[in-house]
């Protein structure tokens, strides 16, 4: 598991697929912004029975997935909570880069977390895997992603203008990019 300030993240087991549900399949606003493709219902027991195959595979190392839990208590948050997931997605082990994804279930976001997520997967992507560079991708009205991405050091590369049908008409979507010189690494172990 990867420790960060505020979050833990750790493989995803069967008891999260329930809350996470919430997060990728049954918010058709949310799932606009945030997945390429288009919102169509799907059932928990779906959720269920794709998880069930997924532990007949070994864990696919190009696209990672953990779950997220807080190790705070706030608002309506306790610590221990399961309160989205993130991911390194996209690997390309020849170029050595990837992409860095995070979701947070509504109660979760604007605690800080979302900021803490973004530093442990570059922790993972730089320090555990290796890689020269990631990327991230978000739309521009989405400010609380790329005020996180900004603070974990990504910088803004380009911007595809209208690219992003959402329930509020075309978003631009704004590519940013960190590269491992440029990454400062955590100082020292986080407190237990
Ligand atoms: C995007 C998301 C992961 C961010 O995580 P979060 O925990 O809510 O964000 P944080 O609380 O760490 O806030 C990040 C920063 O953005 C700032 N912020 C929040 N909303 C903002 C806005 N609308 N405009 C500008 N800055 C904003 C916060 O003040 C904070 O700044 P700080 O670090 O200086 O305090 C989370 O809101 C979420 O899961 N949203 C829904 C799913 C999603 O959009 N995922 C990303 C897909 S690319």
């Amino acid at each position: 598991m990867l420790i960060g300030e505020s979050v833990l993240l750790r493989p995803r087991v069967r008891d999260d697929v329930a809350v996470l549900y919430r997060l990728a399949a049954s918010d058709p606003v949310l799932h606009q912004r945030t997945a390429i493709g288009p919102w169509v219902p799907r059932s928990l027991e779906h959720d269920l029975a794709r998880y069930d195959a997924e532990l007949a595979e070994p864990p696919d190392p190009l696209n990672v997935k953990f779950t997220v839990e807080a190790r705070v208590a706030a608002g309506r948050v306790a610590h221990g909570d399961v309160v989205g997931e993130a991911s390194v997605w996209g690997v390309n082990p020849h170029q050595r880069s990837g992409h860095v994804g995070l979701s947070l279930v509504a109660e979760a976001r604007g605690l800080g977390l979302g900021t803490d997520i973004v530093r442990v997967l570059c922790d993972y992507g730089f320090r555990v895997r290796g890689l020269h560079r990631l990327s991230c991708e978000t739309l521009a009205s989405n400010g609380a992603m790329l005020h996180a991405a900004e603070s974990a050091g990504f910088v803004r590369e380009g911007q595809l203008r209208a690219s992003w049908w959402t329930d509020d008409g075309w978003d631009d979507d704004i590519l940013l990019g960190l590269l491992r010189d440029e990454w400062s690494p955590p100082v020292g172990p986080p407190s237990p």
